[in-house]
């Protein structure tokens, strides 16, 4: 079984073939603790795993590498997972990652990876007609969603300004955009003040009543206003940007309009969902990522512009060592689209996962979260003491539990006691966020094989812990 390491490069097919399928077989069995954090003994046994002067049998370092260091994770993939935006990967995803690690091509240009190159070209064509972007759109994948807004964020700046009035500039973002956009705005050299966060309705989606005085107050102040990032599914409550009328006001004011589909654009391959992402076609560009609600391994966000020559025009170099890469119209350089040189191959995956499921099967993956959420949403309903504070949207529903003539900081620590045991107990993990100033309770449920049951009993076993939540103030109280 010891691999023959003559050199780092050199090991026994065999021993490999065995390795793999030992690895795959692990991934397979379901969690009973969805969140499993290293406690001291375990992370002193981790630190303790010093580099061998001479190496080890494969097998061996692989079990080490399930029991003890991925055995330490949050796992993201259960189907009861539902923080932040869960990352429920098909084994599919994990099967593509393997070729393209494998062949490990150079997906940065042609010359190096045609294949892959034209399957990534092929497949953006086809995510960017799912949302009704123009023939003239494409883009490249990137590592996720905060690369994605950050390439996309480039291409704005230097479509709309001129670069020696940068200073004056003001792009404008919601109370609920996500933080990679300001981080975005920032590393591109934006200073906070140039960032407008503008307020949401009611249902929190970005007012355009505030955007259209914000852009109307910079104008007259002599600023520059550049660029609207709205959002097509907000990672706090699922809402979507009204984006005809951001588009029409964008026009109006020649202003670049990105929209941040990374968790929600994926309901543009749902035949049923698609019409809620009314307006995206009419982006300047869109971020997506498939290791959300495309069910792929991390690692798989997609940039896309409705005009590609834009994202040649922001990132295209020429040095002299990669001058025998020149491409002509038919083939793409992808390190001419974006920040990176070096790059995997990482829409085929995606790809894998497409060809082998199908577009109706993914389609109806994504549905499926709708339903998750609404289920939610019915359970919750039936137990006194739950307030909705925002309603099922796309897979999303958030809520929390108020008693009676509990005063504010009171019930924002109880909902935060709740999301504590649901995290100890290990049935499902369900974890708090903020709205309009208040802790509330969020579920993100967009795993294909999670149930009606699931949702139901979460929420009841939510419930439970509510009330001995509630027991355990009240004895504080009487102490
Ligand atoms: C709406 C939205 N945009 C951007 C991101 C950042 O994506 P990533 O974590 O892939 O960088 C997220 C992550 O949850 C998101 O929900």
């Amino acid at each position: 079984m010891q691999a023959d390491l003559k050199t780092p490069t050199s090991v026994d097919l065999h021993d490999l073939e065995a390795a793999a399928l030992q690895v795959l077989r692990s991934r397979s069995t379901p969690q009973q603790q969805v969140v499993r954090v290293a406690d001291e003994a375990a992370l002193t046994e981790l630190r303790a795993m010093e580099v061998p002067k001479v190496g080890r049998p494969l097998r061996e370092v692989i079990d080490e590498m399930v029991q003890k260091v991925y055995y330490h994770r949050a796992q993201a993939d259960h189907r009861r997972f539902f923080a932040f935006v869960p990352g429920p990967c098909s084994p599919l995803s994990a099967i593509g990652d393997l070729l393209t690690s494998t062949y490990n091509p150079h997906a940065g240009n042609w010359l190096e990876s045609s294949g892959p190159s034209a399957i990534e070209v092929q497949l953006i064509k086809w995510l960017a007609g799912n949302l009704g972007l123009p023939e003239s759109s494409g883009g490249l994948f990137v590592s996720g969603g905060s690369m994605a807004n950050l390439t996309a964020l480039v291409v704005a700046r230097d479509q709309r300004l001129p670069a020696y009035e940068r200073s004056k500039a003001v792009a404008y973002v919601s109370e609920q955009t996500h933080s990679s956009v300001a981080k975005g705005l920032k590393i591109i050299g934006f200073l906070p003040e140039q960032i407008r966060r503008i307020k949401c309705d009611d249902r929190f989606q970005l007012d355009m009543s505030d955007l259209a005085a914000a852009i109307y107050e910079d104008k007259a102040a002599g600023r520059l206003p550049f660029a609207v990032i709205a959002s097509a599914g907000t990672t706090n409550t699922g809402s979507i940007d009204p984006l005809p009328e951001i588009r029409r006001l964008c026009d109006q004011a020649n202003l670049w309009m990105h929209v941040d589909g990374a968790y929600g654009a994926s309901i543009g391959i749902s035949p049923r969902y698609r019409h809620l992402l009314e307006g995206v076609e009419s982006a300047d560009s869109v971020s997506w990522d498939g290791h959300k609600w495309l069910f792929q391994t991390y690692g798989c966000g997609v940039v896309m512009v409705r005009d590609k020559s834009h994202l040649t025009a922001s990132y295209h170099t020429r040095p002299e060592y990669l001058r025998d890469t020149e491409t002509d119209e038919s083939q793409v350089n992808f390190w001419d689209l974006g920040v990176e040189l070096t790059r995997p191959a990482r829409g085929l995956k995606l790809w894998l996962t497409l060809q082998v499921a199908g577009a109706d099967a993914m389609a109806a993956g994504v549905e499926h979260g709708f339903q998750l959420a609404r289920w939610a949403e019915d359970e919750l309903k039936q137990h006194p003491g739950w307030e909705i504070v925002s309603p099922a949207q796309l897979s999303i529903v958030n809520f929390r539990f108020a008693p009676v003539g509990w005063p504010t900081p009171k019930i924002d620590a109880l909902n935060k006691a709740i999301a504590q045991r649901s995290l100890r107990e290990g049935y499902a993990t369900v974890l708090t966020t903020e709205l309009r100033g208040q802790t509330v309770l969020r579920i993100c449920a967009i795993h294909p094989d999670a149930t009606e049951g699931d949702m139901r009993e979460t929420v009841r076993k939510l419930t439970d812990y509510a009330n001995i939540e509630v027991a355990l103030a009240a004895q504080e109280y009487s102490q």
